[in-house]
C-alpha cells in the first residue's frame, strides 16, 4: 500500500509541475483543478457502487440493521473522534422516499468504521456490510497524502495538523435514482472535495466563485482524463473551510438526468474546526 501511495502522489506531482497555474490561481479561474487517478479506474468505483447496492439492499430489507448503524453513529458523534473530522455527518443516509431529495449515501471514514467493528461486533458478521465498508476504506487511503499535497501546494501546509497525524478524510459514496431534482447548487463545509468519480460527469455542474451568480454560469467541466479500466479524472474543487484565506469556495450542482447515478468523492476536512459564519454569494434555481 506504501508502493501505491508514491505512486498516486507521483501522478499528482506530474501534473502539478505541468500545470501552468498554481492550484489557487486555478480555482479562482476555473473552479477546479483537474488530476489523473492513474491507480483507480472504472473496475474499481463499478465494484464499489455493486457493493454498494447489496449493503443498500441489505439494509432496507433488515431494517433493525439500519436503525442499529444509526444508533452507531449518534454514538460516534459524540465521541471525541468526531471532531477530527468537525462534522456530524457519517454513515447511512437513505432519502430514497423523501421528495426533493432520492438519493442514497454513506459517508465513510475510518474511525467510524473502527467504532463500529468494535463496538458493534455482529455488524462483522454480516457480509453485506463488511465488504462494502472494506472497499470504502481502500479506495479512500491515499487521499490524505493527496489533501496534504494540495494543502502544500496553496500555501497552507499546517491546516489538517491534529493529534492523528494525517489530514481527515470523509468518503462519499452516493446513489441518484431516477426521480432525483434538486434545483439549487450548494457549497460544501470542506477544505477541498475530490470528485473521484461518477458513472455520470455531464451532471455534474459548477462555477468558479463570484459575487454574483445567473444559472448561465454553471457548466460541466470538459475532462482531460476520461473515465478508464485503469484510471479515472479527479476535479478538486475549494469548500468553504478556505475563505479566511482568500480561496473561495466552488459552488455545484448535480443536475437531473432521469437515470440512475453513482458517484464517490473524497472530502478534506478540517480538525478541531468551528465553521465561521460567512456569507457567501447566492446561488440561483434552477428548473428543469
Ligand atoms: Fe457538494
Amino acid at each position: 500500500m506504501i508502493m501505491s501511495k508514491t505512486l498516486f502522489l507521483l501522478s499528482f506531482l506530474v501534473f502539478q509541475s505541468l500545470s501552468a497555474n498554481p492550484l489557487a490561481e486555478q480555482f479562482k479561474q476555473l473552479g477546479y483543478s483537474e488530476i489523473c487517478n492513474k491507480e483507480q479506474g472504472s473496475e474499481t468505483f463499478d465494484s464499489l457502487y455493486a457493493h454498494f447496492d447489496e449493503f443498500i439492499a441489505f439494509l432496507q430489507k433488515n431494517p433493525s440493521w439500519a436503525k442499529k448503524l444509526y444508533i452507531a453513529k449518534e454514538r460516534f458523534i459524540r465521541s471525541k473522534e468526531r471532531n477530527y473530522y468537525s462534522t456530524d455527518f457519517f454513515g447511512f443516509y437513505d432519502e430514497s422516499e423523501k421528495e426533493g431529495r432520492k438519493q442514497i449515501a454513506f459517508y465513510y471514514s475510518t474511525h467510524f468504521h473502527e467504532f463500529v467493528c468494535s463496538r458493534y461486533k455482529e455488524f462483522n458478521e454480516v457480509p453485506e456490510i463488511t465488504l462494502f465498508l472494506d472497499t470504502c476504506r481502500n479506495i479512500q487511503n491515499p487521499f490524505g497524502t493527496l489533501f496534504q499535497q494540495a494543502a502544500s501546494e496553496i500555501g497552507l501546509e499546517t491546516i489538517f495538523s491534529s493529534e492523528y497525524g494525517e489530514p481527515p478524510v470523509l468518503f462519499k459514496v452516493i446513489k441518484y435514482l431516477p426521480s432525483y431534482n434538486v434545483l439549487r447548487p450548494h457549497y460544501d463545509g470542506t477544505v477541498f472535495s475530490f470528485f473521484l468519480d461518477s458513472t455520470d460527469n455531464q451532471s455534474l455542474l459548477l462555477s468558479p466563485y463570484k459575487s454574483l451568480f445567473t444559472v448561465d454560469d454553471f457548466f460541466s467541466p470538459i475532462r482531460v482524463f476520461p473515465r478508464e479500466t485503469k484510471k479515472s479524472s479527479i476535479l478538486i474543487i475549494p469548500g468553504t473551510f478556505l475563505a479566511e484565506f482568500s480561496i473561495f469556495p466552488t459552488p455545484h450542482i448535480v443536475t437531473k438526468s432521469g437515470q440512475t447515478r453513482y458517484a464517490a468523492i473524497a472530502f478534506a476536512m478540517r480538525p478541531n474546526y468551528t465553521a465561521q459564519k460567512n456569507e457567501f454569494s447566492l446561488l440561483p434555481a434552477f428548473s428543469h
